[in-house]
């Protein structure tokens, strides 16, 4: 029997979690996409062709079963979208979405960006796709359900009431006094997405709470990471939910049972969006580690910020979702480096009192200094390498050094976007 698997960023996302879930899924019988919105963005490449993916689960290659849990918000029109693209390119796509599941409003993105403009220089750097809003509505009994979607009456009856709350917001306090949204445009619209969606409605926690039962294999696909997690992340520079490995149960509603839980690590550190970030370098070595890894925001298309790799964040990941191994990815940006830098404390920038773990309190972090560890590069370009005892023995002293510190092992090693560039261990 396949073990039920979570697969979670360890940092601020885009760790390469789609690859590593395109990847693993043709082991599985399920792959559940249980958290989230559009603003997650998941890029998997097989034979040549690339596939970006926001809402639609990413073993959408292998064939699989595919659900997306009550977990996830739901922007309809940008999962047609998605339908309708792989639809074109000769996918086909057996997907079930739980009823329960919030579907994410006009009014949410109107809100969303208001907000952040408002704010100023204290923005998040939210993609300001109404994803925070719509989880606001849900937990504050104002959200519109999926189920909604297919009956027109109950659609308008929540509609009618929230639109107008919502735009009282945009107008009022916001003093967009121009900006307008018609209650029957909307009602009208979301009929239509409705309709088109109906076929896909479904009890998901049932689903995959008998799969699970009957020894079936189900694979769990987080989206963001551990440090944008609404609790654990650095708050307040976080997406608006739980992205950690204990959340998944609440999340797809089954109950708690033992996981195998891959962490997936970048080979060094990236985030998007505004935040601290310890080992940032926004100078060459960032900007080459930029260019080599390609990295740019699948959703937003902006730069993403990057720097060294941080055991203080890894070993408050690893405590905080227990995983039981690691998917290490983008190995094969690091080539060109003669030397690497690996962040193993933080050392108070007054009193040079080290701490080996996060802060629990963001606010001590501008009071700390990555504390380095000088490491050898190994100038050898390792995309075509397969096995493991053939990568040279300085990147395999890289990898060791990780799995010394984490004290999980390492199963998989990712040298290049691609399906097949990978070892496996
Ligand atoms: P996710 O959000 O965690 O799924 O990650 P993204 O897909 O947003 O970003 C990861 C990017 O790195 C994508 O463009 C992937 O195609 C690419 N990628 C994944 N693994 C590797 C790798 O091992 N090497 C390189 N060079 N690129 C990779
Ligand atoms: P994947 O699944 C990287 C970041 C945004 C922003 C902050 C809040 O691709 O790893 P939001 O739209 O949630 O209000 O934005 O969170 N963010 C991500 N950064 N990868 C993601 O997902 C992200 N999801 C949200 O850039 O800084
Ligand atoms: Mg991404």
């Amino acid at each position: 029997m396949t073990k039920p698997t979570v697969v979670i960023g360890s940092q601020w996302g885009d760790e390469g979690k789609g690859k590593i879930i395109d990847l693993l899924a043709k082991d599985y019988d399920y792959i559940v996409r249980f958290n989230g919105g559009n603003n997650a963005g998941h890029t998997v490449s097989h034979g040549g062709k690339s596939f970006g993916l926001h809402l639609i689960p990413s073993g959408v290659l292998r064939k699989k079963k595919l659900l997306i849990s009550q977990g996830v918000v739901l922007n309809p029109k940008i999962l047609l979208e998605e339908l309708e693209a792989l639809g074109k390119a000769g996918i086909k796509v057996d997907l079930t979405i739980d009823s329960r599941t919030q579907i994410v409003m006009p009014y949410h993105q109107l809100l969303d960006a208001a907000t952040e403009a408002w704010k100023g220089k204290a923005a998040v750097g939210s993609l300001k796709l109404g994803i925070g809003y719509c989880y606001e509505d849900k937990n504050n009994h104002a959200g519109v359900r999926f189920e909604d979607l297919i009956r027109p009456e109950a659609l308008a009856g929540k509609v009618r009431v929230n639109l107008p709350l919502a735009m009282a917001r945009v107008r009022n306090v916001f003093g967009q006094k121009d900006t307008q949204l018609s209650q029957d445009e909307v009602i009208k619209t979301y009929t239509e997405y409705g309709k088109g969606l109906k076929r896909h409605l479904g009890d998901v926690s049932k689903i995959v709470g008998e799969a699970i039962q009957k020894g079936r294999g189900v694979l769990f696909e987080g989206a963001h990471g551990t440090f944008l997690d609404s609790g654990f992340g650095t708050y307040p520079y976080t997406t608006t939910i739980p992205c950690i490995s204990g959340s998944v149960f609440w999340a797809v509603g089954i109950p708690p049972l033992p996981l195998r839980i891959i962490g997936t690590v970048k080979a060094y550190t990236t985030r998007v969006g505004n935040g601290p970030f310890p080992t940032e370098q926004p100078n060459e070595i960032g900007e080459a580690m930029q260019q080599r890894g390609g990295e740019i925001g699948t959703t937003s298309g902006r730069k993403r910020r990057c720097g060294w790799l941080d055991f203080v964040m890894l070993r408050y990941a690893q405590r905080i979702n227990g995983f039981t191994e690691v998917a290490l990815t983008k190995l094969d940006v690091l080539d060109e480096f003669g030397t690497l830098k690996v962040a193993v404390a933080y050392r108070h920038k007054k009193t040079g009192r080290k701490i080996f773990e996060f802060p629990d309190q963001i606010n001590d972090l501008p009071y700390y200094e990555p504390v380095y560890e000088i490491l050898p590069g190994w100038k050898t370009n390792l995309k075509n390498i397969r096995r493991f005892r053939d990568l040279p023995q300085k990147a395999q002293s890289y990898l060791k050094r990780i799995e010394k510190e984490l004290e999980v092992p390492i199963k998989l090693i990712s040298v290049g976007p691609e399906r097949g560039q990978v070892i496996l261990r």
